[in-house]
């Protein structure tokens, strides 16, 4: 089988510079939706039809199984097919649509089963309000006998409540036939692919149809408001198969997955976060109210506080990040760390038992285990040109308000006194101290506003 993905289609009820099929939906373009559906079928060939100044979409996906091909003019749905045909050899042709991303692969397995061999299989589905799509008519027996368009139904036509979705699976070199067949002397002066059906039950080729898995499957995107509708469709989705897993959910309505979320047993997410990339939570990971995490694992027992943004990071298991943590790419943390309020980390490693728990800065620093960071410390790791590391042993303790200029190695055990600049490193063991000595003067009067 081969795959066709028609998406000529230049969006203009979007009201974007970019073009419908690279609107994101659950943080992935449309296409890409469409496509990791279609790939799960393991065709051989993946036809995408674009439209003029879609190059922007052909860069975003270029790859190896995919032959591109452009459709300057957009005659229709059949002629956008037509296109296609050279590039097709296989058997069977699917037929799929980049603006409607929700289709899934188990629904299309099935729909290419009814298909076959040698017979013409439809995606249709019932709709309470079926304006605006083809219908399909049957005849007494309940044999498909065509599709009619909307614009050009007739009055009975239109109360039919079954319509073609636009997917179907036709045989290649039937469909090339047909194809060959079809004018535009209709209501909208386009080359239907739909007109396929007639030609088909003319030929005595057996059309059947397949129903969706969920309705929600075949909705299209042509505006900003179906994008959201379409958007919470999936999201409700995603909910609800990690609520089946076990997960709770404070909200699943408020809960967003922008990539892959793998969570362990009893896993419970507060409203409002939004997980990105790939995010795995080990088991009894709670994470709080309004939190974004991207690409990070968390090991088991672990709590992220509210209003915490974690990005490219990994953490063991019973540590505490946050309210209001900023961990960023590059950041490891060993078991039972606990980093607090304001505090952002970057490219760092910390070992287990370590804490910074309010107010700090830690850059491109390895942190050994039990090491306390007090509040406002800073490493200076960039001098404007090049970045540096610092280097803290085991059972330091970084008095608070220090900057550490890195390059620079603090020994274990060393304890830093509040307000300490280090510029050189710090001997384990010891107290290092750099702070002007402190001074009272008996007698001293403030100065008073002249006359
Ligand atoms: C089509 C079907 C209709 C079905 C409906 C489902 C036809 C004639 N009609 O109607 O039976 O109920 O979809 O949504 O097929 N496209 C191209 N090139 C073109 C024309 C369209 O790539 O020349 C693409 C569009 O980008 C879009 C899709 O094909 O993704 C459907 O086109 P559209 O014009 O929206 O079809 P409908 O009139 O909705
Ligand atoms: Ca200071």
């Amino acid at each position: 089988m081969e795959v066709v993905i028609l998406a000529a289609g230049q969006g203009k009820r979007m009201r974007s510079v970019l073009p419908k099929v690279l609107q994101p939906l659950a943080g992935k373009p449309l296409l890409a939706h469409v496509l990791a559906s279609a790939r799960a079928l393991d065709p051989r060939r993946i036809c995408v039809v674009y439209g003029h100044g879609g190059e922007a979409v052909r860069a975003r996906f270029d790859a190896p199984d995919i032959v591109w091909v452009e459709q300057s003019a957009q005659l229709g749905t059949g002629h956008a097919v037509q296109q296609a045909l050279p590039h097709l050899s296989g058997e069977r042709t699917m037929v799929l649509y980049g603006d409607v991303p929700l289709i899934g692969a188990s629904t299309l397995a099935r729909l290419a089963a009814a298909a076959g061999r040698g017979r013409l299989a439809l995606l249709t589905v019932e709709l309470d309000d079926p304006s605006g799509y083809g219908r399909i008519l049957r005849d007494a027996n309940g044999r498909v006998t065509r599709i009619a368009e909307e614009k050009d139904a007739s009055r009975d036509e239109r109360l039919v409540r079954e319509i073609n979705t636009g997917i179907l699976v036709a045989p290649t070199d039937m469909l090339r036939d047909w194809l060959a067949r079809i004018g535009n002397g209709n209501a909208q002066g386009e080359y239907y692919l739909t007109d396929i059906v007639g030609l088909a039950v003319e030929a005595g080729i057996e059309v059947l149809t397949a129903a969706p898995g969920d309705a929600d499957e075949t909705l299209g995107v042509n505006s900003k408001e179906q994008l959201a509708v379409i958007e919470r469709a999936y999201q409700a989705r995603a909910a609800r198969r990690l609520l089946d897993d076990g997960v709770t959910l404070a909200d699943p309505a408020r809960f967003d997955v922008r990539g892959e979320l793998f969570c362990g047993r009893d896993v419970e997410i507060d409203v409002n976060c939004v997980f990105e990339g790939r995010v795995e939570l080990g088991d009894g990971v709670i994470v709080g109210a309004n939190c974004v995490l991207r690409d990070v694992r968390i090991g088991a027992g672990s709590r992220v506080a509210p209003f915490s943004h974690l990005d490219g990071a990994a953490m063991g298991e019973a540590c505490v990040v946050g309210p209001y943590a900023r961990i960023r790419p590059g950041t490891v943390l060993g078991d039972g760390v606990h980093v607090g309020n304001f505090v952002e980390i970057k490219n760092s490693s910390f070992a287990e038992q370590s804490k910074a728990n309010h107010l700090a800065y830690v850059g491109d620093a390895d942190v050994g285990a039990r090491v306390n960071i007090g509040a406002g410390v800073i490493t200076c790791n960039y001098d404007g040109a090049n970045k540096y590391r610092t280097e803290i042993g085991d059972d330091a303790f970084i008095g608070s308000d220090t900057q550490l200029v890195a390059p620079v190695r603090i020994g274990r055990g060393a304890t830093l006194g509040a307000g300490t600049t280090l510029t050189r490193d710090a001997p384990p063991g010891q107290l290092t101290i750099s702070r002007a000595r402190q001074q009272s003067y008996a007698g001293w009067t403030r100065p008073e506003k002249k006359k």
